[in-house]
């Protein structure tokens, strides 16, 4: 859902709006200047009554006020304004949401006890909330809500900017979630290379150029066409290059996303628990197809291309044996140990690839290694860079629109892991520090590259009962492309 600033404080259809004011726990009784006096005289004895104390994400609804525009209103606790952090305006958000939902058609929130750091990642978590997935559900469930808004006093020029940049952001995320979620047998890899296609159609500032197994074997990517093979379904390269205004000739910033539409593990084949989490293994190329989608309603001043390396790692007759040795497009050799250790091959060969595009920097996103979400967890995705101020700028830009990463190393002393006694390199390396040496295995496919790696592995669905991806990370490398826009425009290259 669309958040939308609404510059009066007065309801948007019409009495049966809900207001949502959100409180300060170090001042419940504290309205804003905007509530006439009569209301507050209502509103006081009822929340003493109540023992509603304003906690992060306490809920005090409050109906038929009279003499007022609004008979609903909706008190939502911040816990103390002061020390809110990102994280808490994100549970504000998902609760003040779903309180909603069977409310009213339409909500005007109050945001003007909000801080000011906190309206992005609110009005995210906000716009998020409403998000669903209900393509394939023959009876849908109903929500009231239809829309939102929120009023803020006085809005700036830069919140109104602030906003517009939060649904850039929302519309990206939700189209990567859109594809993620898609199940394999829809979303396979010439599915990914229509749905680039599609969203080209509709932007003239995106080219995308799509490569067919016969021309990356001609290139020589034989580590990615190593993983394809043992599916019916043919692998895609897809590139979709954006040209913002103003920013024709500058050095781009180039996303590889990880595109694996389902990862069975091939001939080392998973076991059969949770195995269809496996359609979410295209997430990486799917926040590569959201952040293009964002960037065309950003309008950011840059150049980006985006990678997907798409293919569907499935065990058959024409499949991958571990043990078998390739040619990567880059040259090196490669034992194929594992075949389960997909996600680098078909990454390697795209790192490689890109290079012709003389990239100012690279990203790479991959739902890379379960290692990294026994390190993590699902809260935070692995960064893994040689750059320290890269990984500095990915950092504060999670922190910022609370889309976080936690630095890993991608040191030297970790390179011999990967040490195999017949190729120039095995593509796994052994138990122990399995993200680790998953980024150190793509690290020697970027030397001499400004280069990060994301993995992605644990944030970028949800498991169990409420499985579905969560788009991240889009509002992360949004923020990252909104900052360097502005602390190195094209013009400056
Ligand atoms: N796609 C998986 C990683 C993964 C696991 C993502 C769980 C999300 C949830 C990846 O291709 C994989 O299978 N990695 C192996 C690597 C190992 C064989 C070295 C892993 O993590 O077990
Ligand atoms: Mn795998
Ligand atoms: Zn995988």
């Amino acid at each position: 859902m669309n958040i939308t600033l609404h510059q009066a404080f007065s309801p948007v259809l019409d009495d049966q709006d809900v207001l949502v004011l959100l409180m300060d726990a170090q001042k419940p009784l504290e309205f804003p200047a905007e509530f006439p006096e009569a209301v507050q005289a209502q509103l006081k004895p009822l929340i003493e009554r109540s023992g509603f104390n304003a906690k992060v994400g306490e809920l005090l609804p409050v109906h038929q006020l009279s003499d007022f525009g609004f008979q609903q209103v909706l008190l939502v606790g911040l816990g103390n304004k002061a020390e809110m952090t990102a994280a808490q305006s994100q549970t504000v958000a998902t609760t003040l949401y779903k309180s909603l939902t069977a409310r009213a058609d339409y909500a005007l929130v109050h945001a003007g006890n909000l801080p000011t750091a906190l309206l992005e990642p609110f009005a995210l978590a906000l716009s998020n909330a409403a998000y669903n997935f209900l393509l394939y559900k023959s009876k849908k469930p109903e929500h009231k809500i239809k829309g939102m808004s929120l009023y803020l006093p006085d809005a700036s020029e830069a919140e109104q900017q602030q906003l517009a940049f939060v649904s850039a952001i929302h519309r990206g995320q939700s189209l990567a979630r859109n594809l993620a979620n898609q199940p394999a047998n829809i979303c396979h890899p010439e599915y990914m290379a229509e749905q680039a296609l599609e969203l080209a159609s509709h932007h003239p500032e995106l080219k995308v150029t799509i490569l067919t197994p016969a021309e990356m074997a001609e290139l020589g990517m034989h580590s990615f066409l190593a993983v394809a093979q043992g599916s019916e379904r043919p692998g895609r390269l897809i590139l979709i290059e954006y040209n913002g205004d103003g920013a024709p000739d500058a050095a781009p910033y180039v996303l590889v996303g990880k595109g694996i539409t389902f990862d069975t593990g091939g001939i080392s084949i998973k076991p059969a628990a949770g195995m269809d989490e496996m359609k979410f293994d295209m997430s990486g190329a799917a926040s590569v197809m959201g952040v293009m989608q964002s960037l065309c309603a950003a309008k950011l001043p840059i150049r980006v291309v985006g990678a997907l390396a798409c293919a569907e790692n499935m065990p058959s007759g024409h499949a991958t044996r571990p043990g078998d040795i390739v040619t990567s497009m880059s040259g090196q050799t490669i034992e194929i140990l594992n075949t389960d250790a997909e996600g680098r091959l078909v990454l390697c060969d795209t790192l490689t690839y890109i290079q012709r595009y003389e990239p100012r920097l690279i990203i790479d996103i991959a739902t890379l290694t379960g290692a990294c979400i026994v390190a993590l967890g699902k809260v935070v995705s692995g960064l893994f860079s040689p750059d320290d101020a890269l990984a500095q700028e990915l950092i504060d830009a999670g922190q910022h629109i609370h889309d976080r990463v936690w630095r890993m190393p991608v040191w030297e002393d970790y390179q011999e892991l990967l040490d195999s006694p017949v190729a120039d390199i095995g593509n796994i390396g052994g138990p122990t520090a399995g993200s680790v040496t998953a980024a150190c295995f793509l690290a020697r496919f970027t030397k001499g590259y400004r280069w990060a790696h994301l993995d992605i592995a644990g944030t970028s669905h949800i498991s169990g009962a409420n499985k579905g991806a969560t788009g991240r990370p889009v509002p992360l490398l949004m923020q990252f492309l909104r900052q360097q826009a502005i602390s190195s425009p094209a013009s400056a290259a």
